[in-house]
Parts: C-alpha cells; sequence; structure tokens
C-alpha cells in the first residue's frame, strides 16, 4: 500500500469523533511538564489524558519531556487505542534544549544563518533525544517596532536577514537525513502571520497593515521557511486588517494552501481558536470553531474547542465532511512523513536521551555561538580588549554573578546545572593570578543597601570597571511590551555612581530588544550587545572582553536615540520632508532628537579596522533578464585579524509606490588577516528589486537604483545602475 493509500483506508474507518480527536493538541500530562508558559486553560490531568489517547480521541500532546515517558505514552496510542495511530508529540524548543544556544535576535547578529542552522541541529538532536518529535519554531516574525517583547525570539527588522535565519534554521531542526530521521525535529515557523506588526509594540493587539506590506515584509520568511521544507505552520494571535489570524481563510487557505501550494498543516497558538471570542470575531465555542475551522485552521491547540464542537457541526451541516476529512488528511500525512507509522517509538529512546556523548561539541558550539552574537557597539580610546595582567578589573553588576538571566525567554528544557555566569567565565580566562573584585551594586530591579557604595569603592580599586546591567529576562518574551525601552533605573544610578569615578566604563548590556541609552550608560567608554547568550555566557563575553575572540557581530535591529522614536527600523519609506543636518524646520523630526538611530541596524565594531574601497558594477545598465555584479575590495587595515560583514544596499529612486530609504539586498562575512584584503561580490537581478505594486503583483520597475557596499545601514557611499525595461 502506498502512503496515500494508507492514510485513506484509515481515513475510511474512522468515527468522526476519531477524526476530531485527530484535530486537537493538548498540554502532556503524561510527562514531566515545563510549567507557566501559558495561562491555564482547559487543563486536564493525567488520567483524562490517558483516557482520551485510548479512546483515540488526542492525537497530539505538547510540553512534556522524557523518552521513557514519551515511549508509555506512545505505546498507549499505538496498543491501545482502536485505530493505533501514533501521537505526535510537539514542544517549544526554541534556542536550545539541554545545552542552550544564544537568543535568536542575539544570533541573528552573527549574520551567519550557518551558525543559526548549527545551533538548530544541535538542539535537534538534543530534543530528539528527549523524546520530542516537533518544535513550535523559528519564530520568523519581521520585528519593527522594539517595544513588542517577542523580536527576541526572531531574527530582528530585516526581511532579507529574516528570510536567511528562517530557512537556515528549518534545515538545521530537520537536518539533510531526512523527515524520518530519529534525530529529524519538525519545524513550525510561527506566528502567522503579521505578528510582529501589532500596534504600538503592544503584545495580541491589532494589526493593520497594507496587504503589500504584508507581503513584502511580514511573508517572505514564512514563504522562506516553507521553500526549506516546513511542513507545519502555527497561526497567530492578532487580527490583520479586522480577521484574527487563526480564522483568516485567505491567509491560510487561499494564500497558504492556494497561491503557496502548502501540503502541510496549520496549529493554532495557544487557544487561539478560543480568543476568537475576546476578539468579538465569534459570538460562542461552537461560532469559533467553525470560524477557525473552516477558515482552514487543522490543530486546536488546549481550547477543546473542536474536541466539543467539530462532531456537532460535521452533524448539522455547518463543516462537511469533506472539510473536516481534509484536515484529518493534513495532519495523518505530517506524522507518515515523519515516519510514524512505520516507527511510531522513533525519537523515544531512554538510551540515546541518557548518553552524554554529544554534550562536550554542543557546550563548544555554545560557546562559539555566544562570542559570535556578540556586538561592539562603541569602542572609545580602544578600551577593549581588557588585559588579563597588570590591569585590576571590577566587575559590578546585578548580572554579574547571575544565574537566572543567562538562558532569555522561551527557555523552557535547559541544563541550568551546566550555566556559565559572567564572573566564572572572566576568572576562567584570568586564571588564578586574577585581579578582579566582583560587586553586584544594585539589584535586578531595585537598588540594594549599600550597593552602589561598594560599587564605587571596588572601582577606585580598579583600573577598569565592567559593568553587566540591562534587561532583567523577564522583560522580553511573550506579553512583555515595555513603553520605555531602557535599562531599569537602578541600573541606571548604578552606571551613573560608577562614571562619576572617572574611571574607564565598560558596558555589557543584557537585552532581548533594542535599547534607547541614556546618560552614563551611553557615554560609557565601551558599550557592548550580549543579548541572553546562552549555557556558555561567560565564556562566550570574556572571549570577547579579553581579545580570545575578537568580535564580528552586527545589529539586527536599530538602536534608537529614544523610545519614543518607535517603530524605528532602517528600511522606512521615504517621506517629502526628510531631515537634513542642519535644516529642522518643517521636517520630518522629532523636537528632542534626530530622526536617526543612534546605532543603526547592521553596525558592528571590531577590534581591528576595516576599509572597504568604491563600489564597481559589472555594468550600469542592467538589462531586464540580466544579472549585475557588485564587487567591492575590502582590506583589514588593523593590527589583528577580524571579520566584517559586508552588506549590500538598494535603493529605488523613483517608483509607482515609495520605496524604502535603503533595503538589505546581500550579506557576506568574511574573515581578513593584518594587511590582507579580498573582493566581495554581490549578484543582483531584477528579482531583488521587485516589490508589490498597488496591483498587489509582485514585480521591479525599470529605472535608477542606488547601491551601496557598506558596513551598516547608515554608512557608504551610493553608485548608480539603471534596470532596462525589457525589450520589444
Ligand atoms: C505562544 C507560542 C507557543 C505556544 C505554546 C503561545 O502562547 O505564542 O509561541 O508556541 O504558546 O506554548
Amino acid at each position: 500500500m502506498s502512503n496515500s493509500e494508507r492514510i485513506e483506508a484509515l481515513i475510511a474507518q474512522m468515527t468522526v469523533e476519531e477524526k476530531v480527536g485527530q484535530l486537537g493538541i493538548f498540554a502532556d500530562a503524561l510527562r514531566p511538564f515545563a510549567p507557566e508558559v501559558n495561562p491555564e486553560a482547559n487543563a486536564r490531568g493525567a488520567a483524562e489524558v490517558r483516557a482520551g489517547i485510548r479512546a483515540g480521541k488526542i492525537g497530539a500532546l505538547f510540553n512534556g519531556v522524557g523518552a521513557a515517558e514519551g515511549r508509555q505514552a506512545q505505546r498507549l496510542a499505538v496498543e491501545e487505542s482502536r485505530l493505533g495511530i501514533p501521537l505526535l508529540l510537539g514542544a517549544d524548543v526554541i534556542h536550545g534544549m539541554r545545552t542552550v544556544f544564544p537568543i535568536p535576535l542575539g544570533e541573528a547578529a552573527s549574520f551567519e544563518p550557518e551558525l543559526a542552522r548549527r545551533t538548530a541541529r544541535a538542539t535537534a538532536v538534543e530534543a530528539t533525544a528527549a523524546g520530542i518529535h516537533w518544535t513550535f519554531a523559528p519564530a520568523v516574525d519581521v520585528a519593527r517596532d522594539q517595544r513588542w517583547g517577542r523580536g527576541a525570539e526572531g531574527a530582528g527588522e530585516d526581511v532579507l536577514l529574516g528570510c536567511a535565519f528562517a530557512r537556515a534554521r528549518v534545515q538545521g531542526f530537520q537536518g539533510q537525513a531526512g523527515l524520518t530521521a530519529d534525530d529529524c525535529l519538525l519545524a513550525t515557523p510561527k506566528h502567522f502571520a503579521a505578528y510582529g506588526a501589532v500596534a504600538g509594540g503592544l503584545e495580541y493587539n491589532t494589526v493593520d497593515i497594507s496587504e503589500q506590506t504584508l507581503r513584502d515584509v511580514h511573508l517572505p520568511p514564512f514563504k522562506a521557511a516553507f521553500d526549506a521544507g516546513a511542513i507545519t505552520v502555527m497561526s497567530a494571535f492578532n487580527d490583520i486588517n479586522g480577521v484574527p489570524a487563526s480564522a483568516n481563510r485567505w491567509l491560510m487557505t487561499d494564500l497558504l494552501r492556494g497561491a503557496w501550494q502548502f501540503p502541510g498543516l496549520v496549529v493554532s497558538d495557544y487557544t487561539a481558536d478560543m480568543e476568537l471570542i475576546a476578539h468579538g470575531y465569534a459570538a460562542d465555542e461552537r461560532d469559533a470553531t467553525r470560524c477557525a475551522f473552516t477558515a482552514g485552521l487543522d490543530l486546536s491547540m488546549q481550547s477543546g474547542f473542536y474536541d466539543r464542537n467539530l462532531a456537532s457541526l460535521v452533524a448539522s451541516g455547518e463543516v462537511t465532511l469533506a472539510q473536516l476529512d481534509a484536515s484529518v488528511r493534513r495532519v495523518l500525512w505530517v506524522k507518515q512523513q515523519i515516519g510514524l507509522f512505520d516507527n511510531p517509538y522513533r525519537s523515544l529512546d531512554p538510551a540515546r536521551e541518557a548518553d552524554p556523548s554529544h554534550l562536550a561539541a554542543h557546550e563548544a558550539l555554545a560557546r562559539d555561538a555566544a562570542r559570535r552574537s556578540i556586538v561592539l557597539l562603541k569602542n572609545q580610546g580602544a578600551v577593549l580588549p581588557l588585559k588579563k595582567t597588570g590591569q585590576k578589573i571590577a566587575l559590578v553588576g546585578p548580572f554579574a554573578r547571575d544565574t537566572k538571566n543567562i538562558e532569555g525567554c522561551w527557555t523552557l528544557f535547559g541544563d541550568r546545572t551546566r550555566y556559565v555566569t559572567l564572573e566564572a567565565g572572566v576568572r576562567a580566562a584570568l586564571g588564578e593570578h586574577a585581579q578582579l573584585i566582583v560587586e553586584d551594586g544594585c539589584g535586578l530591579e531595585e537598588p540594594i543597601d549599600g550597593g552602589i557604595e561598594a560599587a564605587v569603592a571596588a572601582a577606585h580599586a580598579s583600573d577598569v570597571v565592567v559593568l553587566a546591567i540591562g534587561e532583567p529576562q523577564s522583560y522580553s518574551g511573550e506579553a512583555q511590551s515595555r513603553t520605555q525601552i531602557v535599562v531599569p533605573p537602578a541600573h541606571q544610578a548604578l552606571a551613573e555612581a560608577l562614571a562619576a569615578t572617572g574611571k574607564p566604563l565598560v558596558v555589557l548590556l543584557r537585552n532581548g530588544r533594542a535599547l534607547a541609552l541614556h546618560g552614563a550608560v551611553r557615554k560609557a567608554a565601551a558599550i557592548v550587545v550580549t543579548w541572553y547568550l546562552g549555557s556558555q555566557t561567560g565564556h562566550g563575553v570574556a572571549d570577547v572582553l579579553f581579545g580570545d575572540y575578537n568580535p564580528a557581530g552586527c545589529l539586527p535591529v536599530s538602536f534608537p536615540q529614544d523610545s519614543g522614536q518607535q517603530p524605528l527600523f532602517y528600511n522606512r519609506s521615504r517621506t517629502g520632508r526628510p531631515e537634513l543636518p542642519h535644516m529642522r524646520e518643517f521636517k520630518s523630526r522629532w523636537r528632542e532628537v534626530t530622526a536617526d538611530a543612534l546605532y543603526p541596524f547592521g553596525h558592528g565594531l571590531s577590534y581591528t579596522t576595516f576599509e572597504y574601497g568604491p563600489a564597481q558594477l559589472s555594468t550600469t545598465q542592467l538589462g531586464w533578464d540580466q544579472t549585475l555584479t557588485a564587487t567591492t575590495t575590502v582590506t583589514n587595515t588593523g593590527e589583528v585579524a577580524g571579520e566584517t560583514v559586508v552588506q549590500l544596499y538598494v535603493h529605488d529612486r523613483v517608483a509607482s509606490r515609495v520605496r524604502p530609504v535603503r533595503e538589505l539586498k546581500g550579506f557576506n562575512k568574511i574573515a581578513l588577516r593584518p594587511g590582507e584584503s579580498a573582493q566581495v561580490s554581490f549578484q543582483l537581478d531584477r528579482s531583488l528589486l521587485a516589490f508589490t505594486g498597488m496591483d498587489l503583483v509582485c514585480r521591479a520597475e525599470p529605472g535608477l537604483f542606488d547601491v551601496w557596499i557598506t558596513d551598516s545601514s547608515a554608512n557608504g557611499t551610493p553608485v548608480q545602475f539603471e534596470l532596462c525595461p525589457p525589450k520589444g
């Protein structure tokens, strides 16, 4: 029997109740569960879940962990339910499992999708060893407003970078050995769609957006994830232009399954079908079930709405049997794709779970990922790197010895016993002759008695102060929108007191978003963005602090002058009255601050310097069907080896819709020894110049374009070419 015949044979035998059973996913009460990641809803105890599996009324569980317990649950489904359909076991495994890697936003700062592929692969190896088939990741939401807390889970404000990381993460989770491989972790790009565009950066808020922006900015990372092989997707909580994403037929049926030919399943976000009632889009749970299901939402997470209402909707004819079968077919197809029918106990091997042989390699990868994610924003007077000897160091701040703000948001299963604190990393780098004083200075959010005095005394007794401050990790992630994207006042007060000592100040920021930096923090000699770097935080930061690794990360989000500039992103549309340096009246400006970023997208320093030669184009007349090569020469003009992210930006001078001031169209991280030069080339064709027009068709328009090859979204001198109209 072919796979599809097998699925059809099953569907033919299933009762309506059994079919509905395949369309619900519930919290895994049979295994150790990661608590408090979601509000409680429709809670079911172990006995109820067990009975549901036996009755063929539960087809998937989520957020439980453990291979042995997973085997037992699977045995119930396979051996004790009438049709023996295996369970699909999902979980939020976002940026690491036992070994925790940097938050996805931090990792995007590496501008190395290959790094993300490798960390996702390691994550998949650990997660599938722990009895998980399916991760609710990657988050591919483009986040242009830093007030929103979930930017931490994605790849930042840019579309091209977002697509590259979406692709890499799907490839990493799923691996290259095929979906049936024991260590393939099925990926779920989320949250479909435009979740990152919530008004005001306010979590779960409405999204009122042009279809052009939706298509040009928010949808491409999903398409990239599907093209890379993702066969599941999670619907978003928000509405889009008045229709909740989780009941949006245009999105899930017309676009996803129609235009994009997506063959896989759509799972709701947690209780998103239930929330249609709160949205005022559905009258009651029966109505919500009908709206969500008929719009194309296959799998309902946790609400129990499908469980309670779908059969009666089928009985009344409001949902057809054909519609029900189509969703069941997609769910069974996904189960078949990952080999569950042939091998229901795949990824449920306690021996593999207990085997520690990959840990050392994963730890080394976590350390490398940590240091590659770090961004050096500022380094006045080359205060960094620090010397390991002959320099007394005061390591100050609430994150200096902290163990609870290392992993970042959405880390459910991290092995906390292996986390390396900042202090441990710095001590390991300095060795036994360390001249190091460590002081907290303040608490996570509050001053502590005598904290500032002790920190100031430590500063006076030292040659340099390293200050570890920023956002507690609870400030980013789900439902963590902020109005003031600044460091907590207690941290700011500590920074001011330390600056007043006159000692050189190195600020190590911990953050899940771009921050507005003020006062002593902004004025510090050196500023280092360290996000939440995961298990190897201390070692990764120490590698950069002491120059054992030369930083090369670049910002995937623009750091504003002030919170009130949000949403601030580099690829904004041109206005009719752009602000000019010496002319501010009647211009697009704020009274208090300039309209630009303090540190723009793409910015990141190194311990060496690079010189970028002028961009050279293979032609200034690009034929409609031709490809242009843009080349520059980059030279390491400093004294140490280093890496730089060469960035290609384009701007369409005149178009039928107002175009962004610049758009990233390529990037390439290269390594150069001191004095070494390299030529870097990018190919440009009209597909990279296309945008969605007023008629909703995506196409390039002939005319003049500016091109930059440079090291940040605010640098460089453009050269021009013309895209010639098609011949004839
Ligand atoms: C989040 C999702 C997550 C789900 C399951 C929701 O609250 O928005 O990203 O996958 O919970 O835990």
